[in-house]
C-alpha cells in the first residue's frame, strides 16, 4: 500500500507512455498521490489533458513555464516527492540523467533532486544494447538509481528483445519496494543467481543445473525488508522478482563484470551456480558432426566470482555470503570452501539427487559462520530466504 506517498511521475516521450496512464490509476488506487511531468516528446504520445485528469493533480510541462515557477519552483518540485518515477525512461532521458544535462524540466528535476529515483526504461532493443546505453545504465546504477525492467518481448517497432517497458503492476511493485520501510531500507545488497551458460559454439553450451529459485527467493525477501537489491542472474528457469534491479548475463565472465560494476554494496550473496570451466576456444560457427571424429574440447578455468569479491582489498562488501552445493561430507567441504574463498558465511546444502533439493521447492541448509555450523530444518526455499534475510538484518544493523 502506498497511502500518503507522493510520487513525481516523469513521463518520457516513447510509445510506452500510454502505459503511464494506467500506472497513474494503479498508483492512486493504492493511495499514492501522483504529480505528473510530461516531456515535450511525451506530449506527442499522450495528451496533457488525459494525464492531468487521471492524476487529479497539477501537471507540469515545461521548465520555462513562469506560472509554475511562481507556484512551485523546480527545485522544490523535485524534492517534494517521496519517490521520482521515470516511466517510460527513454534512451535520451537516461543519457541526460547519466551525464547531468538539465535542458528541460524533466532533466532539471532529475538533476536537482535528492529524492530516490526509479526508472522504467523503454526503448528499441538495439538502443538498449548499444554500448552507450550500457555505459549510461552503469553510471546510473552507480549513482544509486533504481531500475524496473525492461522486459523481453515484441515491441511496437516489430522487433523482439529487451526494451519493452515493464507493465504498470510491475512498476507499482517496484515503487512499493523502493518505498518499503523495512529494516534494510537504505542498504544495497547484491545477489547472484541462476546458472551460467558457457558456449561451446553458437548452439551448444555447458552449464550447471540451477533453476534460480533459491537466489530469486533471497532477492525477493531482501527487497521485502526494504533493501535495494541488485540481482545479477544467469539464464534461470524462474523469472526474476519484481522490485529489484535485474542484470541479466550468460557467462561467468559477464557475471563477474556485472558484479564488479554493481559494487559497492553493503552485502553480497552469491547464490549462482557458476560453471567452473568454459570452453577455451568456443567456435564462432556451429561445429559439424563428422563421421568417426569426436570433437575434443579444451577447457579454461572461469574466474571465481565469490573468491574475487571476498578477497578484494578495497571496497569489499562488509558481509559476503557464499553457497556450497555438495553431495558428500557437506560440513567439511563447505567449511573448507569458506576458508579457501574468504567469505564470511557459507550456506551449505546437500544436493544429492535423493534429497530432491535440486529443482524442488524445499531446501535443507547449514549456515557456516565464525560461530561454526548451524543446521536449519528442511523448509521451503522461500522460508530459507526469509530466515537468511533476517540474519542479514541482524548482522547489518547490529
Ligand atoms: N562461485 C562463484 N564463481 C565461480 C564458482 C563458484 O562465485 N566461478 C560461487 C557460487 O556462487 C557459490 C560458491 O562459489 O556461492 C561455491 O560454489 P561451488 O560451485 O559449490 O564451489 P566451487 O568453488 O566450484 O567448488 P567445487 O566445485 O570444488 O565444489
Amino acid at each position: 500500500m502506498l497511502g500518503g506517498k507522493r510520487i513525481l511521475l516523469i513521463i518520457g516521450g516513447g510509445i510506452a507512455a500510454y502505459k503511464a496512464l494506467d500506472l497513474i490509476r494503479r498508483l492512486r488506487e493504492r493511495g499514492a498521490s501522483v504529480t505528473p511531468v510530461l516531456t515535450r516528446a511525451a506530449e506527442e504520445f499522450v495528451t496533457p489533458l488525459s494525464v492531468a485528469a487521471l492524476a487529479g493533480n497539477k501537471l507540469y510541462r515545461d521548465l520555462f513555464d513562469l506560472t509554475d515557477e511562481a507556484e512551485m519552483g523546480h527545485i522544490e518540485l523535485s524534492r517534494s516527492a517521496d519517490l521520482i518515477v521515470v516511466a517510460p525512461a527513454t534512451a535520451d532521458l537516461m543519457a541526460k540523467m547519466a551525464h547531468g544535462f538539465a535542458g528541460d524540466l524533466a532533466s532539471t528535476l532529475l538533476l536537482a533532486t535528492d529524492t530516490p529515483v526509479l526508472v522504467a526504461p523503454a526503448m528499441n532493443v538495439r538502443m538498449w544494447d548499444h554500448p552507450a546505453s550500457v555505459r549510461n545504465r552503469a553510471l546510473l546504477a552507480e549513482d544509486g538509481i533504481r531500475f524496473v525492467g525492461p522486459n523481453d518481448g515484441t515491441m511496437a517497432c516489430g522487433e523482439f528483445g529487451p526494451g519493452r517497458m515493464s507493465e504498470p503492476l510491475e512498476i507499482v511493485a517496484a515503487v512499493e519496494a523502493a518505498l518499503a520501510d523495512g529494516p534494510l531500507k537504505g542498504r544495497r545488497i547484491l545477489v547472484t543467481s541462476g546458472p551460467t551458460h558457457e558456449p561451446i559454439d553458437p548452439v551448444r553450451y555447458i552449464a550447471n543445473r540451477s533453476s534460480g529459485a533459491q537466489g530469486t527467493a533471497i532477492a525477493a525477501a531482501l527487497s521485502g525488508l526494504g533493501a535495494e537489491v541488485i540481482f545479477v542472474t544467469g539464464p534461470a528457469d524462474v523469472p526474476p522478482p519484481d522490485g529489484v534491479t535485474v542484470i541479466k548475463v550468460d557467462t561467468a565472465r559477464q557475471m563477474l563484470e556485472a558484479v564488479q560494476n554493481a559494487l559497492p554494496a553493503d552485502a553480497a550473496i552469491f547464490a549462482a551456480a557458476v560453471a567452473d570451466w568454459r570452453v577455451a576456444s568456443a567456435s564462432d560457427q556451429k561445429m559439424k558432426k563428422t563421421a568417426g571424429a569426436l570433437p575434443v574440447l579444451e577447457f579454461a578455468e572461469n574466474p571465481d566470482i565469490l573468491a574475487t569479491v571476498s578477497q578484494m582489498t578495497e571496497g569489499r562488501p562488509p558481509l559476503v555470503v557464499g553457497f556450497a552445493a555438495e553431495t558428500t561430507d557437506v560440513v567439511a567441504h563447505a567449511t573448507a570452501k569458506r576458508a579457501r574463498k574468504g567469505c564470511d558465511w557459507i550456506v551449505a546444502n546437500d544436493v544429492s539427487p535423493a534429497t530432491g533439493i535440486m529443482g524442488g521447492n524445499e531446501n535443507a541448509v547449514i549456515l557456516i559462520s565464525d560461530d561454526g555450523p548451524e543446521e536449519w530444518p528442511r523448509m521451503t526455499k522461500d522460508q530459507v530466504a526469509r530466515r537468511l534475510a533476517n540474519r542479514l538484518v541482524e548482522a547489518l544493523t547490529a
